[in-house]
């Protein structure tokens, strides 16, 4: 009899502790989403730690009726209509971990309303308009997490982070800040994630972040930075991720980065037109790199990747590539993912990378010209990468093409070259067989040299030692720059053997004879005379 009774007790308190429209898991948890409360319930058990409110149309709260709930550590207030809150509204809830505030229509907060939460670590406020007073987070230097995206902010007040010491994420997405001083997060020095992301911000400026010691993960995406000043990341010694993906970049100079620790870095639908030699330098730890949706981007440039050891996933997607210089990458980064589709890519330089380490290859969509010069890289994409060219091989699966082997390819060229150096040797060999005319080489004068010599050693004035010091033998002269000093001394005449026409002897056709003296047989009988008068013009001596 005892037992049932009791069992009933504890079913019409669980009753009554649960009030209609809401759903209590445990005991000290109440969940009354979705049932058009215009208030906070009043008949809940006051043990209650965790009372989730999120999507009805409480407009109001008060103190009074949150200090039924003096355990409470998780208030779900997300999706109601509050417009404001009185400066005491919490005063009576000293353990509450977590508070949300999303998605209602806050228009301020005013100055030290969270100060008695001492407990507390996340507070929610994005998807409301709030506009910050210099005080309102005074007292939260347990803050862990702190959200107050979408809010329409556009600058906040120099001093409003300052109590929050303890602070490791802030999500300041989605407001309309134009900048972001250092000042503002000077007292960040324990912060991990920091989301600013679809902001109006034109510049990371030097020194912004230069308190961040702890940070991990800095999302910068969607805004309008043309401009990463120098030093501008200085600091960020932990960071891991960094997202500035769709923001207005055209250029990355060689000094942009100096992050050791950086892990993946999204720098996608920005403007670059060009990636330039050193853009990466500075950043040794990075695995995972998106370029991808660069509209403008038409080149990589030389040794721009080179910097990039650990580099393992890359996209260059959907731009507008047609050149890739080809030690871009110099082999050095180690990757196994590769996306180049959707580019106007023609041609990849066979040793740019270790293509055959990339599992994952993506070349869809581009104009490659698949001659040998692509083909004897043996690119095995994983999409269905088509050849434009040339005209045999137009719409071939890249995929399926046999490589060209190093002979195979450059078979036409080989044979080339070996019927020019054919060619050459025999015109080679009928040169060598004629006499060279005008030639100056020194041993053709040598030899010129020597049969001046003999043939001046043949007249007796002219008698040459061939021994003397202005006689060089052929080994000298060969040697030598100079003329040998005999030419100067030589007369200046025809060479012996070859005899000038001989002068001949014309006798007047009407004239009286002219008669030679009578030393003209002494003169006949001299055979060697050059000045010999030929036999037809002689007179016969018996004429005499
Ligand atoms: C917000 O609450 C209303 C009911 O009050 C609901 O109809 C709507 O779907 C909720 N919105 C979201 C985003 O949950
Ligand atoms: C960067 O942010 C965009 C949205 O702004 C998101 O789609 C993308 O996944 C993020 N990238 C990384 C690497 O987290
Ligand atoms: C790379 O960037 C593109 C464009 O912003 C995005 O769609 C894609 O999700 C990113 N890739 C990854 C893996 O985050």
């Amino acid at each position: 009899m005892r037992l049932p009774l009791i069992t009933l007790l504890l079913l019409c308190q669980q009753l009554f502790a649960c009030q209609s429209g809401c759903k209590c898991p445990t005991r000290t948890t109440a969940v009354c989403k979705g049932s058009s409360l215009r208030s906070i319930p009043i008949l809940l058990d006051p043990r209650t730690t965790i009372l989730d409110l999120s999507n009805n149309r409480i407009s109001r709260l008060s103190a009074d009726e949150l200090s039924l709930y003096p355990n409470l550590e998780q208030l779900i207030l997300k999706n109601n209509s509050i417009t404001h809150l009185s400066a005491d509204v919490f005063s009576t809830l000293p353990h509450l971990r977590v508070l949300d505030l999303s998605s209602n229509s806050l228009l301020s907060l005013p100055n030290e309303v969270f100060s008695k939460l001492k407990n507390l670590k996340t507070l929610i406020i994005s998807s409301n308009d709030v506009q910050l007073g210099p005080e309102c987070f005074s007292g939260l230097s347990q803050l862990h997490t702190l959200s107050l995206a979408d809010n329409r902010l556009s600058f906040l007040p120099p001093s409003v982070l300052k109590p929050l010491s303890g602070l490791k994420s802030l999500d300041l997405s989605a407001n309309k800040l134009l900048s972001m001083p250092a000042s503002v997060l000077s007292n960040l020095g324990g912060i991990e994630t920091l989301k600013l992301k679809q902001n109006l911000l034109s510049s990371l400026e030097t020194g912004m972040f230069v308190a961040q010691k702890e940070l991990k993960l800095l999302d910068i995406s969607e805004n309008l930075i043309g401009d990463i000043e120098e030093g501008a990341l200085y600091g960020l010694e932990k960071l891991e991720t960094l997202n500035l993906t769709n923001n207005q970049l055209v250029r990355l100079p060689g000094n942009t980065w100096s992050l050791p620790s950086l892990k993946c870095l999204d720098l996608s639908s920005n403007l670059f037109v060009s990636l330039e030699t050193a853009s990466f330098d500075g950043l040794p730890s990075l695995q995972y790199l998106n370029i991808s949706h660069s509209r403008n981007l038409k080149t990589i440039q030389m040794a721009s990747f080179v910097q990039l050891s650990s580099l393992h996933w890359l996209s260059v997607s959907s731009s507008a590539l047609t050149y890739i210089h080809p030690s871009a990458f110099n082999q050095i980064p180690p990757l196994s993912h590769l996306d180049l589709s959707n580019n106007e890519l023609r041609y990849l330089a066979p040793g740019m990378l270790q293509w055959q380490n990339i599992r994952n290859l993506y070349l869809a969509n581009n104009d490659w010209q698949c001659s040998c010069d692509l083909r004897v890289s043996n690119l095995k994409p994983r999409d269905d990468a088509k050849c434009a060219g040339p005209e045999n091989l137009a719409g071939a699966p890249l995929n399926e093409l046999n490589s060209c082997t190093i002979l195979g390819g450059l078979l036409i060229p080989f044979l080339l070259v070996i019927f020019i150096l054919l060619l050459a040797l025999v015109i080679l060999a009928l040169a060598c067989k004629r006499p060279s005319k005008g030639s100056s080489s020194s041993k053709n004068r040598a030899f010129y040299n020597d049969q001046l010599i003999a043939a001046l050693n043949s007249h007796k004035e002219y008698s040459f030692d061939r021994h003397s010091p202005y006689t060089m033998s052929s080994e000298d002269s060969r040697d030598s720059a100079y003329e040998s000093p005999t030419s100067a001394l030589m007369p200046r005449r025809p060479p012996p053997s070859c005899p000038p026409p001989p002068r001949l002897l014309t006798l007047p056709r009407d004239g009286p004879m002219h008669v030679p003296p009578p030393m003209v047989p002494t003169l006949l009988r001299n055979s060697n005379d050059p000045y010999l008068i030929p036999k037809s013009s002689q007179v016969p001596i018996s004429r005499l």
